[in-house]
Formats: C-alpha cells, structure tokens, sequence
C-alpha cells in the first residue's frame, strides 16, 4: 500500500485495486486565515485528482475544500460518503458534479472490486466537526491503514478487533480558537495554552497506545497563518502555550515518551507499507524543511498576499442592515430551541466594529438574547459571552446564508471575546445550527443524551462514579483520572468536582458520584 502525503489531513492512497484521494485542501480556509502547512499548493493535482474513489471526512473547510474539488478531482470518482445524520455533504458534492456515491453503512466493512476493503467510522454529536466527523479504515492485501484524521471516537476498539494495523494516521496539534482571541492577560493565555498543548499530546499518546499500530503519521494539522494580523499564531515564536505545534515538535515530543516509530509525511512524501515495514522517500529531507520552517512561510506569505487581499476585497456588504438581517434568521430558531437555549441560558454579545470614515471606529453592538429569544441591541446588560469582530465579516455570512459560524467566523480566528464563567459548548453547537434541519438534529440528540440513563457505575480510587463521561460518553474507567477530591475525563480533558458533581469545565454536564462506602448522589440533572 503507498500513501502520499498532500498535505495537511490530505493523502493519497494507492493500491493495485484502486486508489483513495482523502481530504485534498489547497485553497485558504475560514476568511482566508488558514493555509496548508506545508504548502501543498505547487503538487502536480491534476494527476492527483485522477482517483478511484474520495473520500472526505467531514465538513470542516480545510478538509472539504469546495474550489478544489470541483476543479482538480475526477468526477468518476467514487465518493465514500460516511453515514451522517444530515445529507449536506452529499448535497455538496452533487453541487460540485460529484455522482457516484457510495454510503457506507456505518461501521460496517464493505469489500470494494479488487479485494479492497474499508470501512468508515461516523461520529455525529453536534459537537463533532460540524454535525459529524469520521475516519476511514482501509485493508489491502494484509496491509491495514487507519485514517483517524482529526476524529476523537471514544475508543479505537472497533478496529482493533479487526486485526494489526501497519499504518495510523492522527491529529496532534491544535485546531481551535482557545485560548488565542480570548481577552485575557498574556500569562493566563500562556497558561491555558500550555494546558492545551500537553492534552492535545497526551490525547494523542492515548490514541497511538490504544492502536499500537507499526507506524504513526502526524497529520490533520498544523494550519499556518499567513495574513500579518494573525502571524503571531504560527508556532515560530518560541511561545510555550502556542496550540499548534507542528510535526517535528510531534517526533521530539513522541521520543519523550519513548516513540521510535512516527513518520513525518511532508507534500510530496511517499510511503511504501507493508505488513513488514514502511520506506519513506520526501522531497527534501523532513529536518532540513523544518530548520527551514520560518524561510518557509516568509515565502510564502508573500505569494498568497494578493490572496488575501482579493479575499478582503469581497467581504463587505454595507447594504445588509446586520440587525434586521440577524433578527429575522436567527429569532425564529431561538423559537424552536429548547435544549441548546436553555444550555446558553444568557445573552450572547456580538460587537460588530468597522471603520467610521474619520480613522476612528464606530461599534455596533447586538444581542441574542436566548432566554428572551430575541436578537435586539445590547442594552447595557450583563452577559454571558461577548464577541468582537469585524462587521465585514458578518456581513458577509449575513450575505452568503452562512448556517455554520463556527466552520467560518470562529475558526477564522478573526475575533475576541470575553465570557463570564465557564466555557459554554450550547453556544458554539447553536452557532453552528442556523439552519432548522441542523438545528432539529442537535435539539435531538441533546434531547436523547439527556435522557439516556446511563446507570453503571464503577470505582475511581475512592470515589463511584458513572462509567460514562457526561461531556461524550468516553469509558471513564479507560479515561478517567481521579486527584483527590476532582476527576478529568483525558477525551477532552474535562474536569468534574466529586463531592458537587459539578463539571467545571463547561455549564451543565453534571457527573454522578459518591464516596465508596457511602450513599449514592443524586441522578445529574439536565442543563
Ligand atoms: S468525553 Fe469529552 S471530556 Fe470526557
């Protein structure tokens, strides 16, 4: 089996039954902020476009990459759709002039002509990618490959009963906006993000221990980021709480903790796997591109600027009036929502800035009001979070019927904010849900998970607690760590007080759990 690196969480498979193009993402994603690191955009991809079968693991932007796929992959492709609640991947793809499709039952092996067999895992909380994120197993001739990509089931069992795996491909870095654009002192943000730095490893360690597959392939990020007002993301700056290490800090890491068999794919790098080893051949030597990494994006910073730059261009849309528009898509899915407004249970704030014409600033200030369930402007009122973002950019997902802010907006990193309390997932799982068909899934599952009575319990040093974390459902008894008188779910790194059963890292999401030898709490209530 060869696997090309192309990128990102970009591969391509080849094997004699056919071959698979995985997550090909060239353009620049989320208003023009992230960018392919290594750049890939100079691959011969019209050959690499001309594939047996794609597949894309979700709808994240730097994984479905529209422009990309519409011009650079074969339209005789064979999509390998993962089972998601909703059809928008395949509608998206139809709109490209994808046809043929192949809907693999969830986690289900399906044999494919040549003896090539896959199978895709789906997870579908709301809080998976936007309503759904996957990966993609693949078995040819004894040799067996996982693409975990950026997935986070909550165990790998289902495909180690499946036999040895020869190649494991995974996400190690950071794909998110915490804690950068939070307005808070620089050491706090030094702090959080070093706490997420080392649980994005240790997540990772978990993953490649529960595998134990012959090699491991960093991929699925970093993203680098090219425009001058967000350069200061790229980890370049010897800033121990940057989020987004890269891959050579992934092997240094990976030795740590006794790793010796990672493998660096950079665009263009080709792996031969077999069930008795792994070859690999790079364009360059991978140290000396990483020696090189700062060169690197200088260069490439300046190639992409008039990108940007025509990105800028096209943002702007004065003639929306933002507050009539927010109102009238937005006020009538407060209406419907019972679970993820009542999870918000505040106002959120969106403090809209644009230039006024003189040098200054002018600030338009709105609120979602979601006990209210109203969009109306900010009164002067305590809330529960407040973001601050160009109004351009509002505008224009105003203009284009944006129903994800978070695949755009959010990940964009183009913001700030500012939140009393604690971090709060009902706000970003209602921001990615502007449209009632995924508005009525995430109240759904909610609604499900809420009233799932998950009633076994097992024993954590001294403490009985639910074998199921309230966040996603992880096996605390693999997962779960007790110190004292608190227990962290290593999945995300939540963290619960025992005596309370208070979770303190999100609202809501209580855990059940009593001292061994005492009586039992009360159930977890909803949020
Ligand atoms: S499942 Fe996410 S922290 Fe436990």
């Amino acid at each position: 089996m060869r696997v090309t690196g192309t990128g990102h969480a970009s591969m391509r498979i080849d094997t004699a039954a056919g071959s698979i193009l995985c997550d090909p993402w060239v353009n620049p994603a989320y208003f023009a902020s992230w960018f392919p690191f290594p750049d890939n955009s100079l691959l011969d991809w019209e050959t690499l476009g001309q594939v047996d079968y794609l597949y894309v693991s979700h709808l994240h932007r730097d994984h479905f990459d529209a422009k990309h796929l519409r011009d650079f992959v074969s339209k005789d492709a064979t999509v390998l759709l993962p089972e998601f609640p909703t059809s928008e991947m395949e509608d998206e793809f139809r709109a490209l002039g994808f046809t043929k499709f192949l809907k693999a039952p969830n986690e289900q092996v399906v044999e494919l002509d040549g003896g090539l067999k896959i199978m895709i895992q789906a997870l579908t909380s709301p809080t998976d990618g936007p309503i759904g994120d996957s990966s993609l197993w693949v078995e040819y001739d004894g040799v067996r490959l996982l693409n975990q990509n950026d997935a986070r089931p909550t165990d790998l069992g289902l495909f180690t009963e499946l036999g040895h795996v020869h190649a494991h491909l995974l996400q190690f870095s950071g794909a998110i906006w915490y804690p950068m654009v939070y307005e808070l002192p620089q050491s706090a943000k030094t702090a959080f993000g070093k706490q997420k730095r080392d649980r994005q490893f240790d997540r990772t360690w978990r993953y490649i221990d529960d595998l134990k597959a012959s090699h491991v392939f960093p991929i699925a990020g970093p993203p680098c980021f090219l425009d001058d007002a967000l350069w200061q993301f790229n980890d370049i700056h010897g800033d121990e709480g940057n989020i987004f290490p890269d891959q050579s800090v992934f092997l240094a890491e990976y030795a740590k903790v006794g790793g010796t068999n990672g493998i660096v794919l950079l665009p263009g790098s080709v792996a031969e796997v077999t069930t008795s080893g792994a070859t690999t051949t790079h364009p360059q030597p991978v140290e000396e591109f990483f020696a090189n990494k700062v060169a690197h994006l200088e260069e490439m910073r300046e190639r992409k600027r008039p990108v940007i730059e025509a990105e800028k261009a096209s943002w702007r849309h004065p003639e929306i009036d933002v507050l009539k528009e927010m109102k009238r898509r937005i006020e009538p899915l407060l209406d419907e929502s019972i679970y993820l407004a009542k999870g918000v249970g505040g106002p959120v704030r969106f403090d809209l800035v644009s230039p006024d014409g003189s040098g200054g600033e002018s600030v338009e200030s709105i609120v979602v009001d979601f006990p209210g369930k109203e969009v109306r402007p900010y009164a002067d009122e305590k809330v529960r979070y407040r973001f601050r973002t160009e109004r351009a950019l509002i505008e224009y997902l105003l203009h284009i019927g944006e129903v994800d802010w978070v695949n755009s907006l959010f990940l964009s990193c183009r913001f700030s904010a500012a939140r009393i309390g604690q971090y709060n997932e009902f706000v970003y799982a209602f921001f990615k849900c502007l449209s009632t068909e995924r508005l009525q899934y995430a109240e759904g599952w909610y609604d499900e998970h809420e009233r799932a009575v998950d009633a076994e319990d097992i024993t954590l040093g001294d403490w009985v607690v639910q074998r199921r974390c309230p966040h996603l459902k992880a096996d605390l008894s693999r997962f779960g760590i007790v110190e004292g008188d608190q227990l962290t779910c290593q999945l995300h790194g939540w963290k619960f007080d025992l005596p309370s059963g208070r979770c303190l890292t999100s609202v809501g999401h209580k855990v059940r759990a009593h001292r061994v030898g005492e009586e039992e709490a009360t159930p977890q209530s909803a949020p």
